[in-house]
């Protein structure tokens, strides 16, 4: 039980079908002259980032583009945006994208003003001095990251996706705009939207769980739930786009001043061993960590399944999965030998990272080991 609470989100939230168009005026109001509009090659090409760059032009903000962004960005990503923004001598930062583009920023933004290695800071409140100001414009819902202080970028020579948390992790503006989901296809909509809800659901079981983020949480889970199914269906559906991206707004609230588990824990470094994408590698597994947690705090459990509008969390969850066309991780070759050989690992670093000690029910090495081989068998 904590006896004191602190909340903090970024100043400014535009949310809305439309909240794109702030851009330019939000960077005026940032005193921003030039920015490094930090996104990945599949925005560039969709179109968003030439839109993006287009407002902040005509609010008279030049642009210094930087599109090489890597799903699960590295530290070498950072190291070259960085490069690129003293190169066009930037004053502030816009990221367009998902969780990558947006967490690279965030790690452009910070070393630029703290020298020392990044992975020095790993861990919580560790980044001495505050960076530019960023502005994030999802395109994913998501992470969340818009609004968090939580910030990921993978060690490639360690295969170990290293998590920040620091209040300079945090943006300074986040422009929410629904209607940036329309182009995400099935699998993408389906993985990021289970990454939202696990977001809800772990920040709502967490140890550190307050009254701030309990709110936030149920209300992301009531959004989210109902509608994924719809958003994976038809993906045109802007309601249901406009709903599931309110809702990862606000579990990435919930947990950012909460905090992520034993799910979290796990599944950054199934994700850095076998390349699968965050969403993936948190859905495959929510089941099966829901299952083994539900004894230590089966009243929250069960809140979230009421929410949820089902009568038992783990077959709710399973069943989810299923509509959404989740893989397991036989169908997403993963092979059987290197998971095994690696599971050691993974549960290592799975500890190491400090998630499950915030999850209701602890777990040892061996515990996790379990988890992950129930994992794959399931
Ligand atoms: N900082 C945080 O708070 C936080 C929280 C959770 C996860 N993360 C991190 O975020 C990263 C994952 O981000 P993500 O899941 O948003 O995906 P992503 O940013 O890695 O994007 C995945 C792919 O989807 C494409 N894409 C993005 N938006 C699209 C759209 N609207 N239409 C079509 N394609 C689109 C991208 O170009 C990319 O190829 C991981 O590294 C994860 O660890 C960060
Ligand atoms: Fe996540």
């Amino acid at each position: 039980m904590i006896l004191t609470t602190s909340f903090r989100i970024p100043s400014i939230i535009h949310y809305g079908t439309g909240a794109l168009g702030e851009l330019g005026a939000t960077g005026q109001e940032l005193g921003f002259t030039r920015v490094l509009l930090v996104t990945d090659a599949s925005i560039v090409k969709l179109g968003v980032a030439g839109q993006a760059q287009a407002l902040l032009e005509k609010a008279g903000i030049g642009v210094t583009l930087f599109d090489q962004v890597q799903p699960d960005p590295t530290l070498q990503n950072v190291e070259d945006g960085l490069a690129a923004l003293r190169a066009g001598n930037c004053d502030g930062i816009v990221a367009v994208g998902g969780g990558s583009s947006i967490d690279c920023a965030k790690g452009i933004s910070v070393r630029l003003k703290n020298p020392e290695p990044l992975p020095d800071f790993t861990g919580v409140e560790k980044i001495p001095r505050a960076g530019l100001d960023v502005i994030a414009v999802p395109t994913t819902a998501g992470t969340g990251s818009e609004v968090t202080r939580v910030m990921v970028i993978t060690d490639s020579g360690r295969d170990v996706k290293m998590m920040f948390v620091s209040r300079h992790c945090l943006c300074a503006a986040a422009i929410v705009d629904p209607a940036l989901t329309l182009s995400m296809p099935r699998l993408l909509t389906a993985a990021v939207g289970v990454d939202a809800l696990c977001h809800a659901i772990e920040a709502y079981v967490s140890k550190r769980a307050q009254p701030m983020t309990d709110l936030l949480a149920l209300s992301a889970i009531r959004l989210i739930a109902p509608n994924l199914q719809t958003a994976c269906d038809d993906g045109q559906n802007l309601r249901a786009r406009e709903a599931v991206m309110l809702g990862a707004m606000q579990a990435g609230m919930a947990f950012s001043n909460s905090s992520v588990a034993l799910v979290h824990g796990m599944a950054r470094p199934l994700g850095a061993c076998f390349h699968l994408t965050h969403g993936l590698s948190i859905a495959v597994l929510l089941p099966v960590v829901t299952d083994f947690s539900l004894p230590a705090a089966p009243e929250r459990y069960a809140r979230i399944a009421a929410e949820m509008g089902a009568s038992e969390i783990v077959s709710a969850l399973r069943q989810l999965n299923r509509d959404t066309g989740i893989p397991s991780l036989r169908a997403l070759s993963v092979p059987a030998d290197r998971y095994e050989s690696l599971i050691e690992k993974m549960a290592a670093d799975a500890l190491a990272s400090g998630s499950p000690a915030n999850n209701p029910r602890s777990a040892n090495a061996g515990e996790i080991a379990g988890l992950f081989r129930q994992a794959y068998e399931a």
